[in-house]
């Protein structure tokens, strides 16, 4: 398979970059900015176009996205134009080529005020103007009548780009205190365990079961539970205090539950999901070493 890979510079598409090389397919790395095979600004309908039917592409994946939650609240069209508009435009391609889109969405599009884990039919009420643009970016999917899949991910983390994961484990190595919110609980997602799971699915030629599924790891915790195990497993010496959204106002809601029910992608492609912690410590483990 011709797979491209969208945003491909960005964590999730650098996670992709690694697992690519153990596979048969042929992937093609496109980004914004130089860095992969090739530069493609996804806002660009007749460069995305032109680039899946030049290189007869059969899946597009898309990584790109404009994933700065709190810069969003000011920059809601700069958002919706990479977070909807490009999608739209790696929709219509698709569909022109009857290549399937890859696309990945996120807890954001629910509110968080549910008190049980958030089922793919829930209906939707995002809080923040990423989660508003996520959503106008699954519509643009469903719109265009491409051969599809959406996968709902939170809290992505990987040894690339910027993450929690990272944040913690360089600011607890130098600091003796942090802080962190113990009332946002939800369930992290290491970019490695999608990536298999997008593999997976490909070799095993199911690409046409489409539709919306929920994906993380498996579990529940908060920030704080998750910041304590990193200092845990990183050794440390950093003590890890519980405290409330309200004590640090950011300008920006993020939903307070935001558990993903993740019955419907088991059950659809019979996989196992890694526990939460199993999968830190394997990212974390890679990211200590990467260090030496
Ligand atoms: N991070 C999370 O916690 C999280 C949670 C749930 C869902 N998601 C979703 O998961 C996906 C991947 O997230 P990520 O953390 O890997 O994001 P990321 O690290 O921010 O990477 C996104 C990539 O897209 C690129 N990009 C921006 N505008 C583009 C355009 N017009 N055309 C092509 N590429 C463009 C970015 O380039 P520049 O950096 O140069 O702008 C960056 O390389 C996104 O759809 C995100 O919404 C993320």
């Amino acid at each position: 398979m011709n797979i491209l890979v969208t945003g491909g510079n960005g964590q999730l598409g650098c996670s992709f970059r690694e697992k690519a090389e153990g596979t048969d397919h042929r992937f093609i790395f496109a980004d914004v900015r130089p860095g992969g095979d090739m530069v493609l600004d996804a806002t660009d309908l007749d460069a995305v176009c032109k680039a899946v039917s030049e290189n007869d592409i059969h899946v597009i994946m898309n990584c790109a996205g404009y994933t700065d939650v709190a810069r969003a609240e000011t920059e809601e069209d700069l958002a919706f134009r990479i977070n909807a508009d490009a999608v739209a435009n790696m929709a219509e391609a698709a569909k022109r080529n009857d290549a399937v889109l890859i696309h990945v969405s996120t807890d954001y599009v629910f509110d968080g005020t549910s008190g049980l884990p958030y089922k793919e039919d829930h209906a939707p009420s995002p809080v923040s103007a990423y989660g508003r643009s996520k959503l106008a970016g699954e519509k643009a999917v469903l719109d265009s009548g491409c051969r599809y899949m959406i996968f709902r991910i939170a809290w992505l983390y990987s040894r690339y780009g910027k993450n929690f994961v990272k944040t913690i484990y360089e600011k607890s190595a130098e600091k003796p205190v942090l802080n962190v919110v113990c009332d946002q609980v939800g369930t992290p997602t290491f970019a490695g365990d999608l990536v298999d799971l997008v593999i997976n699915i490909i070799d095993a030629g199911m690409l046409d079961r489409q539709g919306t599924y929920n994906f993380t790891d498996e579990g529940v915790c908060s920030w704080y539970d998750l910041a304590w195990e990193i200092c845990d497993i990183s050794g440390h010496l950093c003590e890890v205090r519980p405290c409330m959204t309200s004590d640090y106002p950011t300008g920006v809601r993020r939903p307070a539950y935001s558990v993903l029910d993740k019955s419907k992608v088991k059950e659809t492609f019979g996989v196992d999901i890694p526990y939460w912690k199993d999968s830190l410590r394997f990212c974390m483990k890679e990211l200590i070493e990467n260090e030496l």
